[in-house]
């Protein structure tokens, strides 16, 4: 089992990255203070896999969202890492595949995926590293 190191510096706020980990793409996505109020902003018992924003990010670092890249409907992978704006219309990400929508917390909002976009085993190994897997 071979884990991932991803420098995160040069990720400004309301960017995202793609990077790989275990030969699958996953998402590095600094959000902005807009995007994390509407992540926590969304009444989470409307949700159809109800998880706060806090429990998908670590603890005083809620502005990182790190997620695997593969929508779970099929496993296309989503736009709205490193495409620029194509995000959807809840600001997250969209696959293009069958049109499964994800908020700013990578929620599943609309669409035929069944869950949110899986979130890594990961840590913080500095301020500007991660350590996925
Ligand atoms: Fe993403 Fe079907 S694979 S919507």
């Amino acid at each position: 089992e071979s884990s991932t190191e991803i420098d995160i510096s040069a990720i400004q706020p309301g960017q995202a990255i793609k990077a790989v980990f275990r030969k699958q793409p996953v998402f590095v996505r600094n959000l902005t203070p807009k995007e994390i109020s509407e992540a926590e902003a969304v009444d989470v018992s409307s949700l159809r896999d109800p998880q706060t924003l806090k429990e998908r990010t670590k603890a005083g670092k809620e502005n990182w969202l790190i997620t695997m890249g593969v929508c779970t409907h099929l496993g296309c992978v989503p736009l709205g890492a490193g495409e620029g704006e194509v995000k959807g219309e809840f600001g997250g990400y969209f696959c293009p595949c069958h049109g499964s929508v994800y908020d700013t917390a990578a929620r599943i909002r609309k669409g035929p995926a069944p869950k949110n976009l899986q979130v890594p085993e990961y840590a913080f190994t500095t301020d500007t590293v991660v350590k996925i897997g």
